[in-house]
Protein backbone atom coordinates (compact mmCIF):
# COMPACT_ATOMS: atom_id res chain seq x y z
CA UNK A 1 0.00 0.00 0.00
CA UNK A 2 2.87 2.10 1.20
CA UNK A 3 5.15 1.36 -1.78
CA UNK A 4 2.17 2.11 -4.28
CA UNK A 5 1.45 5.57 -2.66
CA UNK A 6 4.96 6.64 -3.39
CA UNK A 7 5.27 5.35 -7.01
CA UNK A 8 1.96 6.86 -7.61
CA UNK A 9 3.12 10.09 -6.06
CA UNK A 10 6.53 10.32 -8.44
CA UNK A 11 4.31 10.01 -11.55
CA UNK A 12 4.87 13.53 -12.75
CA UNK A 13 1.03 13.95 -13.37
CA UNK A 14 0.38 13.25 -9.97
CA UNK A 15 2.95 15.97 -9.30
CA UNK A 16 0.90 18.37 -11.26
CA UNK A 17 -2.38 17.71 -9.20
CA UNK A 18 -1.04 17.75 -6.27
CA UNK A 19 0.74 21.29 -7.06
CA UNK A 20 -2.86 22.31 -8.09
CA UNK A 21 -4.67 20.89 -4.96
CA UNK A 22 -1.83 22.68 -2.73
CA UNK A 23 -2.42 25.81 -4.74
CA UNK A 24 -6.03 25.65 -4.45
CA UNK A 25 -5.73 25.10 -0.24
CA UNK A 26 -2.84 27.98 -0.38
CA UNK A 27 -6.39 29.79 -2.15
CA UNK A 28 -8.60 28.88 -0.07
CA UNK A 29 -6.84 29.75 2.89
CA UNK A 30 -6.43 33.76 1.70
CA UNK A 31 -9.75 33.82 1.43
CA UNK A 32 -10.21 32.44 4.00
CA UNK A 33 -8.27 35.15 5.83
CA UNK A 34 -10.18 38.20 4.54
CA UNK A 35 -13.37 36.56 5.25
CA UNK A 36 -13.10 35.54 8.49
CA UNK A 37 -12.20 39.03 9.22
CA UNK A 38 -16.01 40.51 8.45
CA UNK A 39 -19.00 40.12 11.05
CA UNK A 40 -21.45 38.17 9.22
CA UNK A 41 -25.11 39.86 8.70
CA UNK A 42 -27.37 38.28 11.70
CA UNK A 43 -31.12 37.27 11.46
CA UNK A 44 -31.31 40.01 14.52
CA UNK A 45 -28.94 42.35 15.34
CA UNK A 46 -28.16 40.78 18.64
CA UNK A 47 -26.76 43.14 20.94
CA UNK A 48 -24.08 41.77 23.21
CA UNK A 49 -23.02 44.85 25.06
CA UNK A 50 -26.80 45.64 25.82
CA UNK A 51 -26.92 42.22 27.65
CA UNK A 52 -23.67 42.55 29.13
CA UNK A 53 -24.99 46.32 30.64
CA UNK A 54 -28.38 44.72 32.02
CA UNK A 55 -25.97 42.18 33.82
CA UNK A 56 -26.47 38.83 31.40
CA UNK A 57 -23.74 36.32 32.10
CA UNK A 58 -22.02 34.66 29.01
CA UNK A 59 -23.03 31.70 30.88
CA UNK A 60 -26.50 32.30 30.90
CA UNK A 61 -26.93 32.28 27.31
CA UNK A 62 -24.06 30.29 26.05
CA UNK A 63 -24.25 27.41 28.80
CA UNK A 64 -22.39 24.40 27.25
CA UNK A 65 -18.94 25.63 27.62
CA UNK A 66 -18.71 24.56 30.83
CA UNK A 67 -19.20 21.76 30.42
CA UNK A 68 -18.38 20.18 26.89
CA UNK A 69 -17.40 20.72 23.57
CA UNK A 70 -19.52 23.22 22.04
CA UNK A 71 -20.36 26.47 24.17
CA UNK A 72 -24.17 26.66 22.26
CA UNK A 73 -26.52 29.33 21.63
CA UNK A 74 -29.65 30.22 23.31
CA UNK A 75 -32.91 28.93 21.95
CA UNK A 76 -35.47 32.23 21.32
CA UNK A 77 -37.73 30.28 24.00
CA UNK A 78 -34.92 31.44 26.31
CA UNK A 79 -34.94 35.06 25.04
CA UNK A 80 -38.54 34.82 25.32
CA UNK A 81 -38.54 34.10 28.68
CA UNK A 82 -37.07 37.57 29.19
CA UNK A 83 -38.70 39.18 26.48
CA UNK A 84 -41.95 38.49 26.94
CA UNK A 85 -41.85 41.03 30.11
CA UNK A 86 -40.33 43.60 27.91
CA UNK A 87 -42.24 46.18 25.92
CA UNK A 88 -40.86 46.17 22.78
CA UNK A 89 -39.28 49.30 21.48
CA UNK A 90 -36.72 48.19 19.35
CA UNK A 91 -36.66 46.37 16.03
CA UNK A 92 -34.71 43.46 17.32
CA UNK A 93 -36.80 42.50 20.08
CA UNK A 94 -40.03 43.12 17.29
CA UNK A 95 -37.91 40.24 15.04
CA UNK A 96 -37.06 38.59 18.88
CA UNK A 97 -41.41 38.19 18.57
CA UNK A 98 -42.07 37.26 15.05
CA UNK A 99 -39.77 34.58 15.18
CA UNK A 100 -41.62 33.06 18.87
CA UNK A 101 -44.75 33.98 17.06
CA UNK A 102 -43.69 31.70 13.48
CA UNK A 103 -41.94 29.05 15.69
CA UNK A 104 -39.23 29.25 13.11
CA UNK A 105 -35.69 28.69 15.00
CA UNK A 106 -33.06 32.00 14.68
CA UNK A 107 -30.88 30.87 11.95
CA UNK A 108 -27.87 32.88 13.27
CA UNK A 109 -24.83 32.66 11.13
CA UNK A 110 -21.67 31.01 12.94
CA UNK A 111 -18.77 33.74 13.52
CA UNK A 112 -15.75 31.10 16.05
CA UNK A 113 -15.50 28.23 14.02
CA UNK A 114 -12.35 26.20 13.03
CA UNK A 115 -12.51 23.49 10.39
CA UNK A 116 -13.85 20.31 10.67
CA UNK A 117 -10.55 18.48 11.34
CA UNK A 118 -9.89 20.33 14.59
CA UNK A 119 -11.53 19.10 17.77
CA UNK A 120 -11.49 21.70 20.48
CA UNK A 121 -13.58 21.20 23.29
CA UNK A 122 -14.49 24.40 25.77
CA UNK A 123 -14.48 22.41 28.91
CA UNK A 124 -10.99 21.71 29.81
CA UNK A 125 -10.37 25.63 29.17
CA UNK A 126 -12.89 26.63 31.13
CA UNK A 127 -11.99 24.66 33.57
CA UNK A 128 -8.41 25.92 33.85
CA UNK A 129 -10.10 29.62 34.29
CA UNK A 130 -9.02 31.22 30.44
CA UNK A 131 -11.49 33.57 30.26
CA UNK A 132 -14.07 33.57 27.05
CA UNK A 133 -12.28 37.40 25.88
CA UNK A 134 -8.92 35.56 25.78
CA UNK A 135 -10.04 34.18 22.96
CA UNK A 136 -13.42 35.90 21.41
CA UNK A 137 -12.15 39.57 22.20
CA UNK A 138 -14.18 41.82 24.25
CA UNK A 139 -17.46 40.45 23.20
CA UNK A 140 -19.37 42.74 26.37
CA UNK A 141 -18.49 45.46 24.23
CA UNK A 142 -19.87 44.20 20.86
CA UNK A 143 -23.31 44.20 19.27
CA UNK A 144 -23.10 41.17 17.45
CA UNK A 145 -19.98 38.84 17.79
CA UNK A 146 -16.90 39.42 15.65
CA UNK A 147 -14.51 37.19 14.01
CA UNK A 148 -10.89 37.40 15.74
CA UNK A 149 -8.07 36.38 13.32
CA UNK A 150 -5.15 34.27 13.09
CA UNK A 151 -6.98 31.87 15.15
CA UNK A 152 -4.88 28.81 13.69
CA UNK A 153 -2.45 26.05 14.98
CA UNK A 154 0.62 28.07 15.90
CA UNK A 155 -2.11 30.73 18.20
CA UNK A 156 -3.74 27.13 19.75
CA UNK A 157 -0.09 25.98 20.25
CA UNK A 158 2.03 29.31 22.03
CA UNK A 159 -0.66 29.26 24.56
CA UNK A 160 -0.53 25.64 25.01
CA UNK A 161 3.71 26.00 25.54
CA UNK A 162 2.84 28.80 28.00
CA UNK A 163 0.37 26.93 29.35
CA UNK A 164 2.05 23.78 30.46
CA UNK A 165 4.72 25.98 32.67
CA UNK A 166 7.62 23.73 31.94
CA UNK A 167 5.82 20.67 32.93
CA UNK A 168 6.84 18.09 30.29
CA UNK A 169 4.09 15.45 31.27
CA UNK A 170 1.69 18.49 30.06
CA UNK A 171 3.46 20.21 27.17
CA UNK A 172 3.49 16.76 25.80
CA UNK A 173 0.19 16.02 25.72
CA UNK A 174 -1.06 19.45 24.87
CA UNK A 175 1.25 19.61 21.59
CA UNK A 176 0.13 16.02 20.69
CA UNK A 177 -1.50 15.90 17.38
CA UNK A 178 -4.46 14.20 18.47
CA UNK A 179 -5.61 16.26 21.55
CA UNK A 180 -6.55 18.56 18.28
CA UNK A 181 -6.90 16.22 15.28
CA UNK A 182 -8.49 13.02 15.32
C1 LIG B 1 -9.13 28.91 24.59
C2 LIG B 1 -9.96 29.72 23.73
C3 LIG B 1 -11.44 29.83 24.01
C4 LIG B 1 -12.07 30.19 25.19
C5 LIG B 1 -11.44 30.47 26.54
C6 LIG B 1 -13.48 30.25 24.89
N1 LIG B 1 -13.71 29.94 23.58
FE1 LIG B 1 -15.49 29.91 22.62
N2 LIG B 1 -14.59 29.18 20.94
C7 LIG B 1 -13.22 28.98 20.79
C8 LIG B 1 -12.97 28.34 19.51
C9 LIG B 1 -11.62 27.93 18.97
C10 LIG B 1 -14.24 28.17 18.89
C11 LIG B 1 -14.53 27.51 17.55
C12 LIG B 1 -14.77 26.02 17.83
C13 LIG B 1 -15.09 25.18 16.64
O1 LIG B 1 -15.45 25.68 15.57
O2 LIG B 1 -15.00 23.95 16.79
C14 LIG B 1 -15.24 28.72 19.82
C15 LIG B 1 -16.59 28.78 19.57
C16 LIG B 1 -17.52 29.41 20.40
C17 LIG B 1 -18.93 29.58 20.10
C18 LIG B 1 -19.64 29.13 18.83
C19 LIG B 1 -19.63 27.62 18.69
C20 LIG B 1 -20.11 26.92 19.93
O3 LIG B 1 -19.25 26.30 20.60
O4 LIG B 1 -21.29 26.97 20.28
C21 LIG B 1 -19.50 30.24 21.17
C22 LIG B 1 -20.95 30.64 21.34
C23 LIG B 1 -18.44 30.48 22.14
N3 LIG B 1 -17.25 29.96 21.63
C24 LIG B 1 -18.61 31.11 23.36
C25 LIG B 1 -17.66 31.13 24.37
C26 LIG B 1 -17.92 31.61 25.73
C27 LIG B 1 -19.23 32.19 26.22
C28 LIG B 1 -16.75 31.44 26.43
C29 LIG B 1 -16.49 31.72 27.91
C30 LIG B 1 -17.40 31.03 28.85
C31 LIG B 1 -15.77 30.88 25.50
N4 LIG B 1 -16.36 30.69 24.28
C32 LIG B 1 -14.45 30.60 25.83
C33 LIG B 1 -12.25 29.32 21.69
C34 LIG B 1 -12.48 29.68 23.00
C1 LIG C 1 -31.89 37.49 31.10
C2 LIG C 1 -32.87 38.24 30.34
C3 LIG C 1 -32.66 38.40 28.85
C4 LIG C 1 -32.41 37.42 27.92
C5 LIG C 1 -32.23 35.93 28.15
C6 LIG C 1 -32.37 38.07 26.62
N1 LIG C 1 -32.57 39.41 26.77
FE1 LIG C 1 -32.62 40.78 25.27
N2 LIG C 1 -32.71 42.29 26.62
C7 LIG C 1 -32.89 42.11 27.98
C8 LIG C 1 -32.97 43.43 28.62
C9 LIG C 1 -33.18 43.68 30.10
C10 LIG C 1 -32.82 44.37 27.57
C11 LIG C 1 -32.88 45.90 27.68
C12 LIG C 1 -34.30 46.31 27.48
C13 LIG C 1 -34.46 47.74 27.07
O1 LIG C 1 -33.49 48.48 26.96
O2 LIG C 1 -35.63 48.12 26.82
C14 LIG C 1 -32.69 43.63 26.33
C15 LIG C 1 -32.55 44.21 25.08
C16 LIG C 1 -32.65 43.52 23.89
C17 LIG C 1 -32.71 44.13 22.57
C18 LIG C 1 -32.61 45.62 22.27
C19 LIG C 1 -31.12 45.92 22.24
C20 LIG C 1 -30.75 47.35 22.03
O3 LIG C 1 -30.19 47.62 20.96
O4 LIG C 1 -30.94 48.16 22.93
C21 LIG C 1 -32.80 43.10 21.65
C22 LIG C 1 -32.89 43.21 20.15
C23 LIG C 1 -32.80 41.86 22.40
N3 LIG C 1 -32.70 42.15 23.74
C24 LIG C 1 -32.85 40.59 21.83
C25 LIG C 1 -32.63 39.41 22.54
C26 LIG C 1 -32.45 38.12 21.93
C27 LIG C 1 -32.51 37.84 20.44
C28 LIG C 1 -32.23 37.24 22.93
C29 LIG C 1 -31.89 35.77 22.84
C30 LIG C 1 -30.75 35.44 22.01
C31 LIG C 1 -32.28 37.98 24.18
N4 LIG C 1 -32.52 39.29 23.90
C32 LIG C 1 -32.15 37.40 25.44
C33 LIG C 1 -32.96 40.92 28.65
C34 LIG C 1 -32.75 39.66 28.10
C1 LIG D 1 -28.61 37.02 26.18
C2 LIG D 1 -27.86 35.96 25.55
C3 LIG D 1 -26.38 36.13 25.32
C4 LIG D 1 -25.41 36.55 26.22
C5 LIG D 1 -25.59 37.03 27.66
C6 LIG D 1 -24.14 36.43 25.53
N1 LIG D 1 -24.34 35.97 24.25
FE1 LIG D 1 -22.89 35.51 22.92
N2 LIG D 1 -24.30 35.17 21.49
C7 LIG D 1 -25.66 35.23 21.68
C8 LIG D 1 -26.33 35.12 20.40
C9 LIG D 1 -27.83 35.16 20.17
C10 LIG D 1 -25.33 34.95 19.42
C11 LIG D 1 -25.50 34.82 17.89
C12 LIG D 1 -25.41 36.19 17.23
C13 LIG D 1 -24.00 36.69 17.06
O1 LIG D 1 -23.14 35.95 16.59
O2 LIG D 1 -23.73 37.86 17.43
C14 LIG D 1 -24.06 34.98 20.15
C15 LIG D 1 -22.82 34.79 19.56
C16 LIG D 1 -21.63 34.68 20.28
C17 LIG D 1 -20.38 34.23 19.71
C18 LIG D 1 -20.17 33.74 18.28
C19 LIG D 1 -20.88 32.41 18.16
C20 LIG D 1 -20.76 31.69 16.86
O3 LIG D 1 -21.75 31.02 16.47
O4 LIG D 1 -19.71 31.73 16.22
C21 LIG D 1 -19.45 34.30 20.70
C22 LIG D 1 -17.99 33.92 20.59
C23 LIG D 1 -20.13 34.80 21.88
N3 LIG D 1 -21.45 35.01 21.58
C24 LIG D 1 -19.50 35.06 23.08
C25 LIG D 1 -20.14 35.63 24.17
C26 LIG D 1 -19.45 36.11 25.36
C27 LIG D 1 -17.95 36.04 25.58
C28 LIG D 1 -20.39 36.62 26.20
C29 LIG D 1 -20.21 37.32 27.54
C30 LIG D 1 -19.42 38.55 27.48
C31 LIG D 1 -21.69 36.43 25.55
N4 LIG D 1 -21.47 35.85 24.33
C32 LIG D 1 -22.91 36.75 26.11
C33 LIG D 1 -26.30 35.37 22.90
C34 LIG D 1 -25.69 35.79 24.07
C1 LIG E 1 -5.17 31.27 25.81
C2 LIG E 1 -4.67 29.94 25.98
C3 LIG E 1 -5.19 28.80 25.11
C4 LIG E 1 -5.52 28.83 23.78
C5 LIG E 1 -5.49 30.03 22.82
C6 LIG E 1 -5.91 27.49 23.43
N1 LIG E 1 -5.82 26.67 24.52
FE1 LIG E 1 -6.34 24.68 24.57
N2 LIG E 1 -5.88 24.61 26.56
C7 LIG E 1 -5.43 25.68 27.32
C8 LIG E 1 -5.37 25.27 28.72
C9 LIG E 1 -4.90 26.14 29.88
C10 LIG E 1 -5.79 23.91 28.76
C11 LIG E 1 -5.93 23.02 30.01
C12 LIG E 1 -4.65 22.37 30.31
C13 LIG E 1 -4.80 21.46 31.52
O1 LIG E 1 -5.00 21.98 32.62
O2 LIG E 1 -4.76 20.24 31.34
C14 LIG E 1 -6.11 23.54 27.38
C15 LIG E 1 -6.54 22.27 27.02
C16 LIG E 1 -6.94 21.90 25.74
C17 LIG E 1 -7.45 20.60 25.36
C18 LIG E 1 -7.62 19.39 26.30
C19 LIG E 1 -6.31 18.66 26.32
C20 LIG E 1 -6.32 17.48 27.24
O3 LIG E 1 -6.14 16.36 26.75
O4 LIG E 1 -6.48 17.65 28.44
C21 LIG E 1 -7.73 20.64 24.02
C22 LIG E 1 -8.27 19.53 23.15
C23 LIG E 1 -7.38 21.98 23.55
N3 LIG E 1 -6.91 22.71 24.62
C24 LIG E 1 -7.49 22.40 22.24
C25 LIG E 1 -7.21 23.70 21.81
C26 LIG E 1 -7.35 24.14 20.43
C27 LIG E 1 -7.79 23.28 19.27
C28 LIG E 1 -7.02 25.47 20.43
C29 LIG E 1 -7.01 26.43 19.26
C30 LIG E 1 -8.16 26.42 18.37
C31 LIG E 1 -6.68 25.84 21.79
N4 LIG E 1 -6.81 24.75 22.60
C32 LIG E 1 -6.30 27.12 22.16
C33 LIG E 1 -5.13 26.94 26.86
C34 LIG E 1 -5.37 27.42 25.58
C1 LIG F 1 -3.56 22.64 20.25
C2 LIG F 1 -4.21 22.18 19.05
C3 LIG F 1 -3.41 21.62 17.91
C4 LIG F 1 -2.39 20.69 17.97
C5 LIG F 1 -1.73 20.08 19.21
C6 LIG F 1 -2.03 20.41 16.61
N1 LIG F 1 -2.81 21.14 15.75
FE1 LIG F 1 -2.79 21.04 13.71
N2 LIG F 1 -4.21 22.50 13.59
C7 LIG F 1 -4.81 23.08 14.68
C8 LIG F 1 -5.73 24.09 14.20
C9 LIG F 1 -6.60 24.99 15.07
C10 LIG F 1 -5.68 24.06 12.78
C11 LIG F 1 -6.54 24.88 11.82
C12 LIG F 1 -6.04 26.26 11.66
C13 LIG F 1 -4.86 26.31 10.76
O1 LIG F 1 -4.98 25.91 9.59
O2 LIG F 1 -3.78 26.75 11.21
C14 LIG F 1 -4.71 23.05 12.44
C15 LIG F 1 -4.33 22.73 11.13
C16 LIG F 1 -3.52 21.68 10.80
C17 LIG F 1 -3.23 21.25 9.44
C18 LIG F 1 -3.78 21.89 8.18
C19 LIG F 1 -2.86 23.03 7.83
C20 LIG F 1 -3.45 24.04 6.91
O3 LIG F 1 -2.73 25.01 6.62
O4 LIG F 1 -4.60 23.95 6.52
C21 LIG F 1 -2.35 20.21 9.50
C22 LIG F 1 -1.77 19.41 8.34
C23 LIG F 1 -2.08 19.98 10.92
N3 LIG F 1 -2.81 20.89 11.67
C24 LIG F 1 -1.22 19.01 11.40
C25 LIG F 1 -0.85 18.87 12.75
C26 LIG F 1 0.19 17.96 13.22
C27 LIG F 1 1.00 17.03 12.34
C28 LIG F 1 0.27 18.12 14.58
C29 LIG F 1 1.23 17.46 15.56
C30 LIG F 1 2.64 17.73 15.32
C31 LIG F 1 -0.74 19.12 14.95
N4 LIG F 1 -1.37 19.55 13.81
C32 LIG F 1 -1.01 19.53 16.25
C33 LIG F 1 -4.61 22.79 16.01
C34 LIG F 1 -3.67 21.90 16.50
Amino acid sequence: MGEKLVALLRRPSMRVALGVFVLLVLGGAGFGVWQSQQPPPQPIEFNHSRHAEVGVQCLYCHTGALTGPTAGLPSAEKCWACHQQIPITKPGQQQLADYIASGEPIPWVPVAIQPDFVQFNHRPHIAAAVSCETCHGDVSNMTVAEPQPDQNMGWCLDCHIEASKGNEEMRTRLLDCATCHY
